[in-house]
């Protein structure tokens, strides 16, 4: 489980982030997502802004995003919340980055079926490359974090970098995948098991086999 305190609260990290606020482009954003609520609910909209507060920061250092104090602040200010409200919502969702990260945040589930089908292969691929547990990498490009199950079991063992879920792994098709990202090239997303389109038994599907091809009606077999 990874540190979830935020950044120590330093001269520097107000220095940096002390003037913090939503770009035009962001904020049509955020104000679009607090209109999703009722009037005098805006505070719902709270994860959504702290999601977009995240991103911008990351185009602003060319991460993957975080959350520095100042910038918690900001978003409590947008909404009218108080801080800790904000600050309880950002520690306890893992989505929340709370130290700054590389340019791709590796995470890497180690939840039992993914650890039966070699998780800690992929954890040993990602140390050999230099990622630490928790720290950037000296390059600037690699976070490295262990997660807990994120939905994938079925195609297990899977690892998520940034927005994108990479699944079916072995170690061979993980260094693939970094090197084209380190190479800023977009790896394909997914299962990487030749063959498999989403998360359907290996061999094909067993059932809906209709649908395989087309979007078959099988109400009237019912
Ligand atoms: S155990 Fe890894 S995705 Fe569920």
């Amino acid at each position: 489980m990874a540190d979830r305190q935020p950044a120590p609260d330093t001269p520097e990290l107000r220095e940096r982030w002390g003037s913090f606020e939503f770009s035009p482009a962001y904020k049509a954003k955020a104000d679009k997502a607090i209109a999703r609520y009722p009037q005098g609910r805006q505070r719902s909209a709270v994860m959504p802004l702290l999601d977009l507060a995240q991103r911008q920061v990351g185009e602003e250092t060319n991460t993957q995003g975080w959350l520095p104090l100042p910038v918690i602040e900001y978003v409590a200010r947008y909404l009218d919340m108080p801080v800790i409200r904000v600050l309880e919502v950002a520690t306890f969702y893992f989505m929340y980055n709370l130290r700054p990260v590389g340019k791709y945040h590796v995470q890497v589930c180690g939840t039992t079926p993914c650890m039966l089908r070699g998780s800690d292969d992929l954890l040993e691929t990602c140390r050999k490359r230099g990622m630490v547990k928790g720290h950037v990498s000296e390059d600037g490009l690699w976070t490295l974090t262990e997660v807990e199950c994120m939905g994938n079991c079925a195609t297990a063992p899977m690892v998520q970098i940034n927005d994108d879920n990479y699944e079916d792994l072995t170690p061979e098709r993980l260094e693939h995948i970094l090197d084209e990202l380190a190479a800023g090239r977009q790896p394909k997303t997914g299962t990487q098991e030749p063959g498999r389109h989403t998360s359907e038994p290996l061999g094909g599907p067993t059932t809906l086999k209709e649908m395989v091809t087309e979007n078959h009606d099988y109400r009237g077999e019912w």
